[in-house]
């Protein structure tokens, strides 16, 4: 599977998503959309938004009905948040705290969404296949997390 070409279809894709005065959880739902579509190892995708107490609330997502709120000190969504950087997790069974919304997850990977260095939330994409995430999805959901955000700008 050419990763690549999939992530920079998604790109452009998402570029025509973007319109000024585009409510963001307009986008989040439609950027969840593109990624289920478009990625055919994701089980799952979803944003996590942030709570003003250091936790998240589930945004919009594809797929199964999932945990509404994660604690900053809790799960991989935690992790994330909390270190505000990608986290990547080849086995989620392996993963202490993990919170399990799909018992046929396997592996996962967690993108911060940071606004001018504010957190908002994370992009959390799961998986049915083990160690399915890898640095290419890194760099693409990072670069597709900053397109996001500076049409928030
Ligand atoms: N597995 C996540 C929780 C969210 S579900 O995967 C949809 C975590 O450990 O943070």
């Amino acid at each position: 599977m050419d990763k690549k070409a999939l992530y920079e279809s998604v790109l452009l894709q998402a570029s025509g998503l973007i319109e000024p005065g585009l409510k963001p959880v307009s986008l989040f739902a439609n950027i969840t959309a593109l990624l289920k579509q478009n990625i055919p190892y994701l089980s799952w995708c979803g944003f996590y938004l942030k709570n003003e107490d250091r936790s998240l609330y589930l945004g919009p997502f594809q797929g199964l009905v999932a945990t509404t709120h994660i604690p900053f000190e809790k799960g991989v969504c935690g992790k994330a948040a909390r270190e505000e950087k990608t986290v990547i997790v080849e086995d989620v069974h392996a993963f202490p705290g993990h919170i399990a919304c799909d018992a046929g997850s396997q592996s996962e990977i967690v993108v911060p969404l940071l606004h001018h260095g504010i957190l908002l939330g994370v992009l959390d994409l799961d998986s049915y296949d083990h160690a399915a995430f890898d640095t290419i999805d890194q760099y693409y959901l990072e670069r597709l997390m900053q397109q996001v955000v500076e049409s928030l700008s």
